[in-house]
């Protein structure tokens, strides 16, 4: 039975995923800080850990060490939120935050299974963004961690080839998980940027609202196939709109492509 470990269960892709990799055979240690939000199942068992720490990331290794004779077969890197908001704005800390959460958390958790997932001749996949290959307004620095998130991994992908440990990156859209509701916002108010977050704000309130966004069963099937398929892939997009902003940032000339980006922006930062 192949053995997996997936970061920040208690909602959202993490739930979704470490449900589905146990119906499909797989034993799976899922981590959160909040365990009663995972209903016991075969095959799942829960660690009450918060792999942004280091004694978080300690519990995992000595789980995976104890129980698993120290062999890993996949580690899913899922641990993340949003900082948003006018960069000139966002708290020192708040920034600092954003990449301990996002970025540096997969990166000592993953150094810390390294030898685990070498046993096993394993696989890293790591949980990115549309956003890890496109900017956008207010969101500069939940961008920015994902960007590095892209950059390390892209470079483990070659670097752990003679290893055979395979790593792979999922860039999904906009779908719907806690990930909206628990975006923290930097203020704004008494700055030149009060309106446009607003409006931006009031746009992204609305998408909520009409429950928009991609179902996450998509992100799930994607990365339940990257798991147990043969050789995977570095990057799968998930969505429509990750889809085509890919298009157009790969295929229409970079002048095209940015004029409208920049319409795009400023719509979003309008009242539109
Ligand atoms: N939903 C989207 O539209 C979307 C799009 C692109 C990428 N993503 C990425 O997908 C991943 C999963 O997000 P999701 O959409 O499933 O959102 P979610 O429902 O909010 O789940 C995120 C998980 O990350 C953990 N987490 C969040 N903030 C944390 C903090 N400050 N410290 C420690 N753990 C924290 C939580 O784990 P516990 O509470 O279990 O500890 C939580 O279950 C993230 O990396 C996100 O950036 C999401």
């Amino acid at each position: 039975m192949k053995r997996i470990v997936i970061t920040g269960c208690s909602s959202g892709f993490g739930k979704l995923m470490a449900e589905a990799f146990a119906r499909e055979g797989w034993q799976v240690l899922a981590t959160t800080r909040v365990p009663e939000q995972l209903a016991p199942q075969k095959n799942l068992q829960a660690l009450a850990a918060d792999v942004t720490k280091g004694e978080g990331r300690a519990a995992v290794v000595s789980y995976v060490r104890d129980n698993w004779g120290g062999k890993l077969d996949c580690l899913v890197n899922n641990v993340g939120f949003g900082v948003n908001g006018a960069f000139e704005t966002l708290l020192e800390e708040q920034v600092r935050r954003q990449f301990e959460v996002n970025v540096f958390s997969a990166m000592f958790l993953t150094k810390d299974l390294l030898p685990a997932l070498r046993a096993a001749k394993g696989r890293i996949i790591n949980l990115s963004s549309v956003l890890g290959f496109t900017g956008m307004p207010f969101a500069g620095i939940y961008a920015s961690s994902k960007f590095a998130l892209e950059g390390w991994s892209e470079s483990l992908h070659y670097e752990l080839q003679p290893q055979e440990v395979q790593v792979a990156l999922v860039e999904p859209g906009g779908f719907r998980t806690g990930f909206a509701k628990n975006v923290e916002w930097g203020a704004a108010n008494d700055s030149p940027y009060a309106q446009p977050v607003q409006n931006f704000r009031n746009f992204f309130s609305r998408r909520m609202e009409r429950n928009a966004g991609g179902n996450p069963e998509a992100v799930v099937r994607a990365v339940v196939k990257l798991a147990g398929g043969r050789r995977m892939p570095l990057r799968t997009r998930v969505g429509g709109d990750s889809q085509g902003l890919y298009f157009l940032r790969r295929f229409v000339p970079q002048r095209v492509a940015d004029m409208v980006l920049r319409g795009v922006s400023r719509r979003l930062m309008g009242d539109g």
